[in-house]
């Protein structure tokens, strides 16, 4: 079991998560403990975590729907309710057994019931053991807005315990892959280096790289919990990623989170080359990466509106879309906005690669 230490908490890796479960729960003196999953982990999740702390069997259970459509103040509602009607009191304990979408909701609904009660985080997706459930980022979306409700919360510890991937479908797992990319692009070339050559869909033992991702996303937030500057590196890929995937929500079949973030990263790693100094050859490296591993298809909607939902999105100021880019790989570079030409630019340079 590796333990990586944050200023506010612990974050635990590996499979052999009992003696840290154990002694996290016999140091701490919680009222009442509840579990939040939703079906998928409840079904594949709920049973593991129990046989790794039998004092998980007499926690409360509460099963919301799965899916980035429920990640709203409607389903935060659901589960201050149950909370409620259980009796829970602000000595209770909410432990978040799932996906981002269960960490970001979890936290909000935890951090504001009661003015806040305790939460902790046992991720269950590739994408929320190396990113979702670390960094203290909670909330919902909004009005098809993604993450518009929320705040920084902190859990009180991280039980990241790669055994849970098992279960995992191959879509969420690449998608997942999309975040390990970005932790490459902006921060280290070695590590890029690595994930190049490694095929998400074969590879069995996750642990070093769920270990390297953690570290570079805690160090970034380490330095930066509340994103006033390189925190925002970890926004490479997200301001046209979250255009694309909250425009998808409505349709028949949206992306999933890695899956937009792997458009947006291509896009902005184009906007990476024409305004931040990114060589044609790591472009191309990039592009090819990616392709390789998402097959990407062109985004279906239109320029215009996109540019629209990104003036939306609550990294901008002052109404100028704010990129986090890079001038290399390994090397971001936050604060840069884009003109609305050169977004719409590379959004037909995207669409140009996939035809
Ligand atoms: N807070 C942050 O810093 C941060 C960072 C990145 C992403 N996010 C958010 O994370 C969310 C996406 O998270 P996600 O991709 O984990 O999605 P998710 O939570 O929707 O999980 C994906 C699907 O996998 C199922 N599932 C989860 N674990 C499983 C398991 N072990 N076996 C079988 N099925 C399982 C879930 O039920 C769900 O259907 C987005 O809302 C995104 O905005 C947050
Ligand atoms: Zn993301």
């Amino acid at each position: 079991m590796k333990q990586i230490n944050t200023e506010k908490y612990n974050i635990y890796l590996g499979n052999d998560a009992s003696a840290a479960l154990h002694s996290f729960f016999s140091e701490t003196a919680y009222s009442s403990l509840f579990i939040l999953a939703d079906e998928h982990t409840k079904k594949s999740c709920l049973p593991k975590i129990k046989r790794y702390l039998p004092a998980l069997r007499n926690a409360r259970v509460i099963v919301i729907k799965s899916g980035e459509k429920n990640k709203t103040i409607q389903t935060c509602i659901k589960i201050w309710d149950e909370l409620s009607k259980q009796n829970a009191d602000r000595r209770s304990l909410l432990i978040n057994l799932g996906g981002g979408v269960i960490t970001d909701m979890g936290g909000f609904a935890a951090s504001t019931f009661k003015r806040g009660i305790d939460f902790v985080n046992f991720p269950t997706t590739l994408l929320a053991q190396v990113d979702a459930s670390i960094g203290g980022k909670t909330g919902v979306d909004f009005n098809q807005f993604k993450n518009q409700v929320g705040l920084f919360a902190f859990p009180k510890a991280v039980f990241v315990i790669p055994a849970f991937l098992k279960t995992l479908s191959k879509r969420e797992l690449l998608s997942g892959f999309a975040e390990v990319i970005k932790h490459g692009l902006i921060s280290d070339l070695h590590y890029w280096k690595k994930i190049k050559s490694t095929n998400p869909l074969h590879t069995k033992n996750w642990e070093k790289v769920i270990l390297k991702s953690i570290e570079i996303k805690n160090s970034i937030v380490s330095a930066d919990a509340y994103e006033e500057g390189i925190r925002k590196y970890l926004n490479f890929g997200h301001t046209i990623g979250h255009a694309v995937e909250s425009s998808s929500l409505k349709s028949k079949k949206p992306l999933l989170h890695g899956e937009a973030i792997a458009t947006g990263m291509i896009c902005e790693a184009y906007l990476s080359h024409k305004y931040c100094g990114l060589k044609t050859q790591e472009l191309n490296e990039i592009i090819a990466t990616i392709t390789a591993a998402f097959h990407p298809k062109p985004i279906p909607y239109p320029a215009d509106k996109l540019i629209e939902r990104m003036y939306q999105d609550k990294k901008n100021n002052n109404s100028e879309i704010n990129f986090s880019l890079l001038s290399a790989i390994g090397k971001a570079e936050i604060n840069n906005f884009c003109n609305k030409s050169l977004i719409e630019e590379s959004i037909i340079f995207f669409n140009s690669l996939y035809q």
